[in-house]
C-alpha cells in the first residue's frame, strides 16, 4: 500500500517542450517525495526547471515520461485537486483582478471549497488571515489591487492562503519582487503556515540562503534535474555538488547572515 504521508511522487518524471532544435527538456527523470507537513525547497538557477516542476504540482502540466502522483494517485479532478494544493506566484497582480476590492476577492476565493462557510464566518475568516499578515482589515477596506504596493499585495496572496487554509502551498519565488524588509515577513509567515495550521509547503526560490532559513528540506536543481538534495545543514554547509557550491556563492550579501549565524 503507499504511504500515505508521503503527499506528492514523483517517478522518473520528465517534461519536454517542443520538437527537434526547439526539444528542451525543463524536468529529467526526477523522482522524488514529498511528506505531508514538510517545508521542501527547490532551489536553482534560472531556467532549471523550478516553474515546470511547480506547474506539474498544481496539476498544470502532466509530465510526458513517468509518473507524478498525489497521495499515491495520478491527479484527474482538476477542481479537487485545487481545494488541497494552492499557489503563491512570483507576481501578486496577475493574480489578482484589478476591477474589484481585495476584499471581495478574498471573500470570493472560498468559492473553490465544496462546503462554502456562511457569509459571516467568510468574513471573519478574512479578517482573521489578514491579521495574520500584519493588515489590519481596515487598511484594505474598499482598496483596489493597483492602490497596494507589490509587497503588500503579496501578502494579500498569502492572507488567500491563510484564509482557504489548502493543504499543501506551492510558493515559486514569493519573495523576488519584494524588498529585504518584506521578505523576511514573507518567510516569517510561511513558517506560521506550517507551525499553526500544519501546512506542507513547496517553496522555491534560487537563493539558497532563504532556503536554508525556512526549509526542513533541501532539493537542489540543475538542468531539469536534482543534483543534490537533503537537510539544509547538510546541502547549504557542506555541499557535496558543484551547483550547489555555486549556488552558495551565488547568495546575495544581504541574506548571507542567515548562513553564518551558525
Ligand atoms: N511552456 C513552455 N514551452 C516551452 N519551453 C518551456 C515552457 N515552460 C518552460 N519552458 C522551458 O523549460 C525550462 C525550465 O523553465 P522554468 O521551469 O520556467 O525555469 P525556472 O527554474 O527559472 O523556473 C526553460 O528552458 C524554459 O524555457
Ligand atoms: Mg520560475
Amino acid at each position: 500500500m503507499h504511504d500515505t504521508s508521503k503527499l506528492f511522487s514523483a517517478r522518473n518524471c520528465t517534461c519536454v517542450f517542443g520538437h527537434g532544435k526547439h526539444r528542451v527538456t525543463a524536468l529529467n527523470d526526477l523522482t522524488f517525495d514529498i511528506a505531508e507537513h514538510e517545508i521542501v525547497s527547490l532551489v536553482g538557477g534560472s531556467g532549471c526547471g523550478k516553474s515546470v516542476l511547480a506547474k506539474v504540482m498544481l496539476n498544470l502540466l502532466k509530465p510526458t515520461s513517468g509518473f507524478f502522483l498525489y497521495k499515491g494517485t495520478a491527479i484527474t479532478d482538476q477542481r479537487n485537486h485545487w481545494r488541497e494544493v494552492q499557489p503563491v506566484f512570483q507576481d501578486p497582480f496577475s493574480c489578482f483582478n484589478q476591477f474589484f476590492t481585495i476584499r471581495s476577492q478574498l471573500k470570493s476565493a472560498f468559492g473553490i471549497m465544496k462546503v462554502k462557510p456562511s457569509t459571516g464566518e467568510i468574513e471573519e475568516r478574512v479578517d482573521r488571515a489578514l491579521r495574520a499578515v500584519n493588515i489590519v482589515p481596515s487598511e484594505i477596506e474598499g482598496k483596489y489591487p493597483f492602490e497596494l504596493s507589490g509587497g503588500q499585495m503579496q501578502r494579500m496572496l498569502l492572507a488567500r492562503i491563510f484564509a482557504l487554509r489548502p493543504k499543501v502551498l506551492i510558493a515559486d519565488e514569493p519573495t523576488s519582487m519584494v524588498d529585504a524588509c518584506v521578505r523576511a515577513n514573507i518567510l516569517d509567515y510561511l513558517m506560521k503556515l506550517k507551525k499553526e495550521l500544519g501546512m506542507t509547503i513547496v517553496f522555491i526560490t534560487h537563493d539558497i540562503g532563504l532556503a536554508y532559513y525556512v526549509s526542513d528540506r533541501i532539493l537542489v536543481m540543475h538542468n531539469g534535474g536534482i543534483v543534490e538534495q537533503g537537510a539544509p545543514d547538510d546541502v547549504a554547509l557542506r555541499p557535496k555538488n558543484e551547483h550547489t557550491v555555486r549556488l552558495l556563492e551565488d547568495i546575495p550579501d544581504i541574506n548571507r547572515e542567515w548562513l553564518e549565524k551558525k
